[in-house]
């Protein structure tokens, strides 16, 4: 309810006008339909008295039913409309949302899941906005107006007709209690299908590869028949609501005639009014046989809304402060004090352990460690996709999560270990939305040979996720995508890992270049470097050696050889490494 109403006030309301305007339509929609009866019951009862009326009275009838046309189709534009309003906003809002959410988020919900909530809840919520709501006034109104004709014209056989149908009701409301288990589940499932088709395409070249298709087929097969099971199970139950009013009504007509037929031959009520009564019958059973689907409506609608609201209001583990404070201008300086770092609360290895690290502005470090050692941690929690714990990294003596999240993340330019392509042109993935040239960055990138092969050069498609690019070029292109960004903080995770011995001398001249570019005021870049080409770091102002998430040893490459431990170590094996220094 808390929900609804949250939702009501940021979707629904603004369309009140929309649903005021349909509401007079539909009540007169209503009227206008139970007046009929009441005088067809007029023209009947004139019969062979007066011609004269009766015509007065069947004119009017046929006016009353054109109205009718007019006026319905009104209501129904008039409630429709909000529904596919709101639709679109909340696509809108909750894709904006999405881009917000933060990796945390991510782990949690499975990406097939999160397009079932964004795409099938969102339509069940706009059939609830627009049908359903329509449906309830119209029943509302249906039932009160025909109601209350009834009973001015016979309170007696009101109750005839009324008793059945009331009966019938009670039985109903025990099937819809048992819907919406049902309807909940079918939406769980449905969010599970969407997922295992969306993973299974983005890993198709896996399923084909390692001949798992049969497999996969059976995962399909099972989950497809659980959604289907519910989903007769509760076609079951809609489909027994209809023959149940049906049954109800048949029976009214029943009591009708059994006993409205003698009051009207003892002439307590006239054969019109009898006439126009088993008229009310079908205008009672009408809105209450679609009570049956209106509930399924609004089940789907309010668990949608569940689904929905989880989303849109899931924090998105950025904890904007109220005043950001805005971080200064040009290559900032670095401390971290005390890092300890655990990705699941109940971790019991944090993957940083203790942290100490000084890093100057304008200066580059190497972070050098095993793998899982926890230098890609280390840079996630600078770029504060994931949230450092307080107080322990500082940027130019302020705390990182002071910071204004954007203004800081717009400082920095980034490759990460796994580069994420889009299924774009290599230019507009590089530029990312950005109108300069990309060319320059292109060729620090050592990037412009490969492009030169492409078909289309900068301008060829590059597949989904890049898929028709090679690793190394995939890497590179990232690489160029960071070169590109008008950044004060470089940070390069191990963008060497796949090139060859030339590519690797070009782009280690180019990181050289951009290290130590002074650009006016703004002075060099602070870069972060992870690699573990002794050839990469041998040019970084400083190394830090990590190991299980601890800092072991820290300084320049020269040093660092001349002691023992993993860094030397990794050296002496290392033979280009040696050849270069
Ligand atoms: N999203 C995550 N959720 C939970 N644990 C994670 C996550 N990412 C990394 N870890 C864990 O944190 C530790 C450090 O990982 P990290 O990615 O920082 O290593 P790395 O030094 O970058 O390794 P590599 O050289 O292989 O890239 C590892 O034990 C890893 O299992
Ligand atoms: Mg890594």
């Amino acid at each position: 309810m808390k929900l609804l109403a949250r939702f009501g006030r940021r979707y629904a309301l603004p369309y009140l006008p929309w649903y005021a305007g349909g509401f007079v339509f539909l009540a007169l929609t209503n009227w206008l339909a139970v007046q009929i009866p009441v005088h067809m019951a007029a023209a009947i009862d004139a019969m062979g008295l007066d011609p004269d009326a009766v015509r007065h009275e069947a004119l009017l009838i046929a006016l009353m039913g054109l109205a009718v046309i007019a006026v319905r189709t009104g209501s129904r534009v008039l409630f429709f409309t909000p529904g596919r309003l709101v639709e679109f906003h909340l696509k809108n809002d909750l894709f904006a949302q999405l881009t917000k959410l933060q990796p945390a988020v991510y782990a949690r919900l499975e990406t097939g899941d999160i397009v079932s909530r964004a795409s099938n809840d969102v339509a069940f919520l706009r059939a609830l906005v627009g049908f359903g709501t329509l449906q309830i006034c119209n029943v509302t109104l249906a039932l009160l107006l025909t109601g209350g004709e009834m009973v001015s014209l016979s309170p007696t056989l009101t109750l005839y007709v009324t008793a059945p149908i009331l009966v019938g009701m009670l039985i109903l409301q025990v099937g819809i209690f048992n819907m919406h288990s049902l309807v909940r589940t079918a939406q769980v499932q449905l969010a599970d299908l969407s997922d295992h088709v969306l993973s299974s395409l983005q890993g198709i070249g896996t399923i084909q590869g390692f001949t798992a298709e049969d497999a996969f087929i059976q995962r399909m097969d099972d989950r497809n028949r659980a959604y289907m099971d519910t989903n007769v199970k509760l076609s079951i139950i809609r489909s027994l609501i209809f023959p149940l009013l049906a049954m109800a009504g048949g029976i009214g007509l029943w009591a009708l005639l059994e006993y409205g037929g003698p009051m009207a031959v003892r002439g307590e009520v006239s054969v019109g009014e009898l006439v126009a009564f088993i008229t009310f019958i079908a205008y009672l059973l009408w809105p209450l046989m679609s009570l049956g689907w209106l509930v399924s409506v609004f089940q789907r609608g309010l668990i949608s809304l569940e689904r929905i609201d989880e989303l849109m209001y899931a924090t998105p583990d950025r904890p904007d402060l109220p005043h950001p404070v805005t971080p200064g201008v040009g290559a900032p300086g670095l401390a971290i004090r005390g890092l300890t770092y655990r990705y699941g609360e109940d971790d019991e290895e944090p993957a940083l352990k203790d942290l100490d690290l000084d890093i100057e502005a304008g200066t580059v470090v190497g972070i050098y460690g095993q793998t899982g050692s926890g230098k890609s941690t280390l840079l996630r929690l600078l770029m504060r996709t994931r949230n450092p714990p307080e107080g322990t990294i500082e940027v130019d003596g302020v705390d990182l999560r002071k910071l204004d999240l954007d203004a800081w993340r717009r400082k920095l330019a980034v490759a990460s270990q796994v580069p994420f392509l889009f299924s774009d042109s290599i230019r507009d993935n590089i530029a990312m939305g950005g109108s300069d040239p990309v060319e320059p960055s292109v060729e620090l990138a050592a990037l412009s040979g490969d492009v030169e092969h492409l078909p289309d050069a900068l301008d060829t498609i590059v597949g989904e996720r890049g898929i028709m690019l090679s690793g190394g070029q995939r890497q590179r292109t990232a690489l160029a995508r960071a070169l590109y960004r008008d950044y004060d903080v470089l940070v390069l995770d191990d963008v060497l890992s796949a090139v060859d011995q030339k590519t690797e001398q070009r782009l280690i001249d180019s990181l050289e270049q951009v290290a130590t570019s002074e650009r006016g005021d703004r002075g060099r870049p602070t870069t972060l470097l992870v690699s573990h080409r002794m050839s990469v770091l041998a040019r970084a102002d400083k190394v830090v050696v990590l190991a299980d998430g601890r800092k072991v040893d820290e300084g320049p490459h020269l040093e660092l050889i001349e002691r023992p431990g993993p860094y030397r170590d990794a050296w002496l094996a290392q033979d280009d490494g040696r050849a270069d220094a």
